[in-house]
């Protein structure tokens, strides 16, 4: 087999990176094998991005956790820098649990996100619908006398049909079952749309914390020590959730007041972009973390998501990791507007033709998407991705320059990449790069923010 080129780059003072011959020292701390697309000069760390201390769950993202969330911090610290009074609109095209939306409207900014999983578009929703405290305590007041009275049976519930959830006695005691279908059949009566989301998104981290599912993982993984859950407090769970949430909501009405709203669409932005919500030049920012490949093989979002989904009777619940980027392999690739890509892609295929496949299936969505949403941005608007590399096959691929150039070829300018360790960001460390089960490979230890302007 043809041994792979070695190409590294560097970072010349211009911001800009270069290609160091490849019979230069090798660094030591490269394994021996690995292609490396990613030699950094550590001086270009910036600790302020990093954020160590910070309190992650203010306002309302204290919501539902979600796995690779963006850190509040850092869409407040891009929207400081890139944004002025003339903002209006934001808009993120992977809103996951809405980050972005919520910062964007604390700052008095509009936002638009859309993404493909639903769990991810109701806590979204949630975090940004403007509730009445004064409604929401009423809810709150009839919950509590409803499943805490005297006279409350669960027995009424014994022959209720279950949602059709996977596996369910598998991953549920049947105790647990019987109080998350009462909990279900609660919030279905409620007749208020926003405050049933509320209701719901509390409900889909109880179903979470009371199954059989390790916390830890956001894979779907089978805690060791299942008996402690048979007898768990559901409802106890379910009021906890509700009332952090209520206060978190609080303090996000205190300071977002009533001017700024959010506006969640589920369309992809991979096929084309809805010219019934977006005029041309529409848009005053983008800012998001999108996915940094598919799902099967980083982080899988649909998978955390699955018994939530299904639990609240989302039909797509199956599907979502499909669905997503990366999700559906393609066969044949054109040349991509990234150079670099185009070469990370040759190495991989020398090394793993399928493997290359998941890389340029993820990729190709990835850049119809770049190409669909830069045509909603108003020129002179910033684009702002947080993104962060990976591994596959031994080979670094610099996702970040890859975004940089993907946003060049759709006539950006560049303007800077912030780097950043993820002190916080709950996210996986480690994957299976070759996808052999305990085949690992260190991942994301930083995040890389990476700013281009319309021209
Ligand atoms: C890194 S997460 C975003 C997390 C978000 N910033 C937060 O703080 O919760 C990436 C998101 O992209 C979504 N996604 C992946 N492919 C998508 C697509 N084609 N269209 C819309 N959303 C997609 C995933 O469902 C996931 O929620």
């Amino acid at each position: 087999m043809k041994k792979p080129v070695k190409r590294r780059y560097n970072i010349d003072q211009k911001n800009s990176y270069k290609l160091i011959s490849d019979n230069k020292k090798k660094s030591s701390k490269l394994k021996e094998n690995t292609v490396s697309y990613l030699i950094r000069d550590t001086k270009l760390l910036d600790a302020s991005w990093d954020f160590k201390k910070a309190n992650t769950k203010e306002f309302t993202h204290c919501f539902h956790s979600y796995p690779a969330m963006m850190i509040p911090q850092i869409a407040r610290k891009i929207l400081d820098l890139f944004t002025d009074k003339s903002t209006k609109l934001l808009f993120d095209p992977f809103c996951g649990t809405g980050t972005s939306l919520v910062e964007a409207n604390l700052k008095g900014i509009d936002a638009i996100g859309t993404d493909l999983n639903p769990l991810a578009r109701l806590i979204a929703k949630s975090k940004t619908t403007k509730l009445d405290i004064q409604v929401l305590d009423l809810f709150l007041h009839d919950f509590i006398n409803y499943f805490f009275s005297i006279s409350y049976q669960l027995d009424q519930i014994h022959n209720s049909i279950m949602p059709n959830v996977r596996n369910i006695d598998f991953w549920f005691s049947k105790n647990v079952q019987y109080k998350l279908r009462a909990l279900l059949d609660y919030i279905e009566r409620i007749n208020d749309v926003d405050i049933k989301n509320f209701f719901k998104v509390a409900f889909s981290e109880t179903v979470r914390e009371s199954s059989f599912v390790k916390q830890s993982e956001f894979k779907l993984v089978k805690s060791k020590e299942i008996e402690s859950k048979d007898d768990i407090d559901v409802f106890g769970i379910m009021i906890s959730k509700l009332s952090r949430n209520k206060l978190g909501l609080i303090d996000f009405l205190n300071k977002a007041g009533k001017d700024s709203i959010t506006t969640i669409y589920d369309f992809n932005t991979v096929k084309n972009i809805p010219l019934s919500i977006f005029k041309p030049d529409y848009v005053d920012i983008i800012l998001s973390s999108p996915p940094y490949g598919d799902s099967k093989t980083t982080v899988a979002y649909g998978q955390y998501s699955r018994m939530s989904n299904e639990w609240l009777g989302y039909s797509e619940a199956n599907q979502v990791d499909n669905l997503l980027m990366g999700g559906k392999r393609k066969k044949h690739h054109h040349i991509f507007k990234s150079e670099l890509l185009n070469d990370v892609i040759s190495d991989i295929q020398r090394r793993d033709k399928e493997r290359a496949r998941d890389v340029i299936s993820f990729y190709e969505d990835y850049e119809s998407s770049i190409n669909n949403i830069s045509l909603t941005l108003k020129r002179k608007g910033y684009a702002c991705f947080v993104v962060g590399n990976r591994t596959v096959k031994g080979i670094n691929i610099p996702n970040d320059r890859i975004t940089k150039e993907l946003f060049v070829g759709n006539n950006f300018e560049y303007v800077e990449t912030f780097i950043r360790n993820i002190p916080n960001k709950r996210m996986p460390l480690r994957n299976s790069p070759s996808n052999i089960v305990g085949d690992t490979a260190s991942t994301m230890k930083n995040e890389y923010i990476v700013i281009c302007r319309k021209k």
